[in-house]
């Protein structure tokens, strides 16, 4: 049982496999919080439990100018702008960022919750319309046709368990019940927060956070993901200031920009060593993570949705849900932290058959054609394609209404036969008669001004009344916090897929939201729009996903611009980044890894000079890097060398012998492509150590260069390993004579602590970034 909730001394304890979280009503009411770290212990005794009682840990003083509630008397010592709260309030005398600010209808913004009741229940929590964690994570029936999409909305499974703590303002007849879920075989802590008008005046949320930790002392480091379009989850570290650090999207999805995944981590924690605490939401939209050190030194982390454009008219009896968030405490490093993150992600997030199974080796029309093509054309990439072993053909933009550049045309969602020159099904029964599957690209948030869907309802794209809208890459966003509008769209692509052998879907979503007014929304409500326009998109994709258990679908925002747990609840899999370039991919991966498994990754190898930076490396350093994601391939095969289709070959078989340690094993970092000047690294190794595969490229070429060492990860200590190049990367090198270091020890065994802590020389490789593949496998 990881809750214990001793109700009489008002203290509640959460204890996953090696943290503890603790909380106790204060004197007056208010929910403080009291420990969030390395597990204590709490004791069973008989059929109840000793709680271990921290509250000692919170302490008392009077400070100047620190306001104390009326009801504390003459008691100058509690002052709730120096106290750790749990579900701090604006309005209380907490001058930090607070986590619910309510108004209401004479405009006074003031909320004071104090605790009611608790309540510990089976099972884990869901919320309405919303991704959250769910508990079982069997493994899905494999066989195909035998899936279902959704998970049961009430699950009960024994393995999990939720807390509810139900605070008051009598004041405004408020409910917020503070929501904790916890698996038995997880780190995570998950919350949410639903708040209910029990009143008879109608009041605003002005800002709902899904959680707020503070902490009482610790100096930490902020470690954040930021980007840009084509540079996605960029690493930065730095120490906490003594000011608020803000990070948020106010631009509709979770963005390029910035990442709702963020890692306070103690100034001398690394990889393998120290403490870290990782936030993570699931959502989709605009969001705001804030890391602050007060005054006196202490640490308030909120993460929730934004509060920007962002006001919610809660009347008499109505219910707000906010997202989820997922709280992770790891003291052994960041490592540890990721892989608690990478286990939650695919086990109790990710839903549907394609959650388990291998996913395809596809072939992506885009970077081979663009918008050129016609169904013979994309026969050929696709003939090419399976004969080298390619398992699917995705046919990307380009293939409805009038669309032969990026300029028009969305919003018609029906087949351009005449591109084509035949119906989209005969495309696919084509490329099925390939021995392939066939997959098609949508993005149905986005309508073209030169569409039919615009013509006819221009009042369906955002636009303020008065002003003409601001375009992005020449399309307009669809009001999708519209009912109609989702089911009109959802309809029409419904019927594309039902009359074609769709076996995957590429759902993109290529510009920002600007414009934020809804014609279905009256003057109170626009707050809410963008968060509805979030629920459209989680609404459509739901119901696409009950409609089509069978498709596997990838999200998509121009790459990686949407690229958060919220979406991984609907699409097992999302297009990490438009840039392609192997060498930049292996810094958008890394910052990637931390917060996402790399089952989420979608990563393909594409033609040289890249598309995007002009640089060109080898194939088998593309197929390496890819390989670090659901691999593909997004160039036409056609025009690559006789040698370089036998390393594609070569790649792709061994990517599906080694997809169980790829998609399911452990993922180690074993170097950083910010501070290794000489290679990257990265390494996934199965649970018990029986075999790992070592994957490294190399991004310094000097003369006479010193030897390399890379350490890994993951080994058993007391193992003997037999280490063998993968077939591609043998191929490969024995192509360029170079890098024969390992093969001609093929026969020694390595122990196992030898490679961890001493490590392995990185063989001489001629060339900039040559890539190194090897097969780790324990044969005693
Ligand atoms: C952006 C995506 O990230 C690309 O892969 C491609 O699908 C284009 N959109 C198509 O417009």
């Amino acid at each position: 049982m990881p809750i214990f909730a001793d109700e009489n001394n008002k203290l509640f304890t959460i204890e996953t496999k090696s943290s503890t979280y603790q909380m106790a009503v204060g004197e007056y009411g208010h929910l403080l919080h009291v420990y969030y770290g390395k597990r204590i212990g709490c004791e069973h005794i008989g059929s109840g439990f000793l709680n271990a009682d921290l509250r000692y840990l919170v302490t008392y003083y009077d400070r100047g100018f620190a306001g104390n509630p009326n009801d504390t008397g003459m008691d100058r010592t509690y002052s709730l702008d120096a106290l750790p709260q749990e579900y701090p309030c604006f309005g209380t005398g907490d001058y930090r960022s607070t986590a619910l600010q309510i108004r209401n209808a004479e405009g006074v913004s003031c909320c004071d919750l104090r605790y009611q009741s608790v309540r510990v229940r089976e099972g884990k929590y869901s919320i309405p319309g919303m991704p959250a964690v769910y508990a079982d994570s069997e493994k899905v029936d494999q066989k195909e046709g035998t899936g279902s999409w959704g998970r049961d909305s009430a699950d009960t499974a024994a393995s999990a368990q939720t807390l509810e703590i139900v605070l008051e303002d009598s004041v405004l007849g408020l409910e917020v019940t503070l929501l904790y879920g916890v698996l038995s075989d997880s780190d995570v802590i998950t919350r949410a927060v639903k708040i209910r008008n029990c009143g008879a005046q109608t009041v605003y949320i002005e800002k709902a956070a899904s959680c707020c930790v503070d902490f009482l002392y610790g100096d930490f480091d902020l470690i954040h993901f930021h980007g840009r379009h084509g540079m996605e989850r960029q690493l930065e570290r730095s120490p906490l200031l003594r000011a608020e650090q803000v990070l948020q999207s106010r631009r509709g999805a979770s963005s390029h920009q910035q990442n709702p995944f963020f890692i306070l981590a103690s100034r001398e924690t690394g990889e393998t060593k120290g403490e870290c605490y990782g936030f993570q939401l699931l959502y989709s939209g605009n969001f705001k993570g804030e890391a602050l050190t007060d005054q006196y030194g202490q640490t308030r982390a909120l993460l929730g949705i934004s509060d920007e454009l962002f006001s919610w008219e809660l009347r008499p009896q109505e219910t707000f849900d906010t997202p989820e968030a997922a709280l992770c405490y790891s003291v052994e490093g960041l490592e540890r932290l990721s892989d608690e993150y990478h286990r939650l992600l695919r086990r109790h997030v990710c839903r549907g058959v394609w959650r388990d199974r291998r996913r395809p080796v596809l072939i992506n029309s885009w970077e081979a054609a663009y918008f050129d093509f016609d169904a013979d054309k994309l026969e050929r990439i696709a003939a090419q394609a399976a004969e080298l072993g390619v398992e699917m053909l995705v046919l990307d933009d380009g293939w409805f209404g009038k669309r032969d550049s990026d300029n028009t045309g969305l919003g018609d969602w029906y087949v351009n036969e005449e591109k084509l020159g035949c119906p989209l099904g005969e495309v696919a029964r084509r490329v099925n008669q390939l021995g392939m599957r066939f997959g098609l690209w949508i993005e149905p948030e986005m309508v073209s001004e030169d569409s039919d869907l615009y013509r006819t309802h221009p009042d369906w794209a955002f636009t303020i009344p008065g002003r003409s809208p601001i375009r992005g890459r020449n399309q307009l966003v669809l009001d999708f916090s519209r009912k109609e509008v989702v089911d009109h769209v959802l309809d029409q692509i419904t019927e594309v897929v039902s009359h074609a052998n769709i076996a995957y879907i590429k759902m993109d979503m290529n510009r920002h939201l600007t414009d934020i007014y809804s014609l279905g929304a009256r003057a109170q409500n626009q707050g809410t729009t963008l968060h509805r326009y979030v629920l459209g998109v989680y609404d459509f994709l739901e119901r696409l996903g009950e409609r089509f258990p069978e498709i596997l679908i990838e999200g998509c925002a121009g790459g990686g611009g949407r690229f958060d747990a919220g979406m991984l609840y609907y699409t097992p899999q999302i297009w990490c980044s438009d840039n392609t370039d192997a060498i930049e991919r292996l810094r958008i991966q890394y910052g990637t890894s931390f917060g996402y498994p790399i089952s989420a990754v979608g990563s393909h190898v594409s033609a040289v000079p890249n598309h995007q930076t002009g640089r060109s490396t080898d194939i088998e350093t593309r197929g390496v890097v890819a390989m670090a994601g659901t691999f593909g391939y997004e160039l036409d095969l056609n025009l690559i060398t006789d040698q370089e289709k036998e390393t594609v070959r070569r790649q792709i078989q061994d990517y599906i012998q080694y997809s169980d340690l790829i998609q399911e094993g452990r993922y180690w970092r074993l170097s950083s492509p910010m501070e290794n000047e000489e290679y990257t690294a990265w390494e996934f190794s199965s649970e018990d150590g029986s075999d790992a595969l070592l994957n490294l490229i190399r991004t310094g070429a000097h003369c006479n260069s010193p030897v390399q060492y890379v350490r890994l990860r993951g080994l058993a200590p007391d193992g003997w390993y037999r280490l063998e190049e993968t077939e591609s990367t043998r191929h490969a090198h024995r192509q360029k004579n170079a890098g024969n270091a390992i093969l001609a020890n093929e026969k020694k065994l390595y122990p196992g602590s030898a490679l961890m802590s001493a490590g392995l020389p990185v063989p001489w490789m001629n060339g900039a970034y040559q890539a190194w593949q090897v097969h780790i496998v324990r044969e005693k």
